[in-house]
């Protein structure tokens, strides 16, 4: 292994999960790795890429003391969903390797396509992730009412439709609802509607929701 890698975990964002959206530098740093590890979805990504392929579950504490001491002696590389600083486990690597053991190389996040496939930006939006987490829908009510726009990563819980309802039963009424379902990938679905017909809408597979506050109402 080179000098200048040794000791490092380096980190790769996957981008939203169709192969094209993967950066030349990440798919070089993939083809290096000696070790992979990363979900089974992204995994199946690399079949011909000859490292030893690990399976992250929800084995993240584990794991991440096996990386850092697999990284000592070999090259780790970590695939990421989306973008690696936005809502992953790699802040638990950078906190237990320490940053200058990690190289971070960027990718497209799901929230990026979201906005694209809608077109509109995303740099007065708020951001708000409801995956795996059910303590943040009193922050959801909050961000809803004070920011214009505001993008959420569901989960099979946290659907669409189990957002919406809790808007309005907290008195928020008038917005747009745009529904951005498995982005890049073969079934892409994305619907614009209002949050009272949200509520009947199914979602399966991943899901990024943005809520568009159309009138800037104060409710
Ligand atoms: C653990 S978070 C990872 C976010 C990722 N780091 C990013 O930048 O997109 C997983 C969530 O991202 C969203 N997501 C990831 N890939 C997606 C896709 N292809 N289409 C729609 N949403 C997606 C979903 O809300 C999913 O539950």
């Amino acid at each position: 292994m080179a000098e200048s890698r040794k000791n490092k975990v380096i980190i790769v964002g996957c981008g939203p999960g169709l192969k094209a959206y993967l950066s030349p530098k990440s798919m070089y740093h993939i083809k290096k790795a000696e070790i992979l590890v990363g979900s089974r979805r992204l995994l199946k990504l690399f079949p011909r890429v000859d490292a030893e392929k690990v399976v992250l579950e929800k084995n993240y504490s584990i794991l991440i003391q096996k990386i850092a001491e697999w990284s000592r002696s070999k090259q780790v590389v970590v695939l990421v969903s989306g973008d690696p600083c936005f809502f992953s486990y790699t802040k638990m690597i950078v906190r237990k390797m320490g940053r200058e053991r990690c190289t971070i190389i960027p990718g497209i996040s799901s929230i990026q396509l979201a906005f694209a496939a809608v077109g509109e930006s995303w740099d007065d939006a708020c951001f708000l992730s409801l995956h795996g987490r059910n303590n943040e829908y009193e922050q959801l009510v909050k961000k809803v009412r004070a920011y214009s726009k505001v993008a959420i990563l569901t989960d099979h819980k946290n659907t669409p439709s189990v957002i919406a309802r809790y808007l309005l039963k907290h008195g928020i009424q008038k917005r747009q609802m745009f529904i951005c379902k498995n982005l890049s990938l073969p079934e892409e679905a994305i619907h614009a509607t209002d949050l009272i017909s949200a509520i009947n809408m199914s979602t399966s597979g991943s899901a990024v929701v943005i809520i568009k506050n159309t009138n800037n109402e104060t409710r």
